[in-house]
């Protein structure tokens, strides 16, 4: 495992129990995610896999909505929490950049505010290992802050971290997805929800699909 994964494994396995506590209810406020993540569970065919599921919330409310979904994340502290929150969903520790699933195997990958974590020469390979797990016309859903620095902190909800996020800009996502074999399908630039806890800044949302 690279420096970058380990650091980004031990940030969230230390703060697993308050990230969790603290962004509970962000979906709850924000319509316009809910009506992403709606649309998605609307067209997905077949079993959809959320990499860097965190504590579970987004698959949640997808198997909510009638999808089978699991999750996986890199955090074993995150797929602890997540298991116990939610022990009608499959959690299981794997990084989105090494996933064992059978090839053309899912109908929809969700990377819901985790390929943030991803350093940006890594992100072409590890697209390239979701079109992999895709069935063709499968579908991807990705969320993530939009700008063009990375956020580093050493300190989160009192634990000394190593945590970068690194913010994107759609259109260089939407160029990497396509060099990656994707159709961009959907982009939602949505301003920051009034009542969020995450830092206020422009979030995107993009549907593509596996050509
Ligand atoms: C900001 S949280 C988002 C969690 C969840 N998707 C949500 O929206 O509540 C990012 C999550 O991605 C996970 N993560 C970061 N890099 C990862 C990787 N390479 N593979 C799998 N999970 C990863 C982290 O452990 C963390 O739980």
């Amino acid at each position: 495992m690279t420096l970058d994964r380990e650091a980004t494994r031990a940030g969230y396995d230390a703060i697993a129990g308050a990230y969790a506590e603290h962004f509970r209810d962000e979906l709850a406020g924000s319509p316009l995610d809910r009506a992403v993540l709606g649309a998605f569970a609307e067209i997905v065919d077949g079993e959809v896999l959320e990499v860097g599921s965190g504590p579970g919330g987004v698959a949640a409310h997808l198997h909510g909505l009638g999808v089978r979904v699991r999750g996986v994340d890199l955090s074993p502290a995150m797929v602890e929490l997540a298991r116990a929150e939610h022990p009608a969903i499959g959690f299981a520790v794997g990084d989105m950049a090494a996933l064992d699933v059978t090839e053309a195997s899912l109908g929809g990958i969700v990377a819901w505010y985790s390929l943030i974590h991803v350093p940006t020469d890594e992100l072409p390979g590890v697209l390239a290992g979701v079109r992999r797990a895709l069935a063709p016309g499968g579908h991807l859903l990705l969320g993530f802050q939009v700008g063009d620095d990375v956020s580093h902190h050493d300190e989160a909800f009192g634990h000394r971290v190593r945590l970068d996020f690194r913010r994107l800009r759609p259109d260089a996502v939407a160029a990497l997805l396509d060099a990656a074999g994707f159709d961009v399908t959907a982009r939602v630039v949505r301003a920051p929800e009034p009542t969020s806890r995450a830092a206020p800044m422009p979030q995107a949302a993009l549907l593509a699909r596996r050509r």
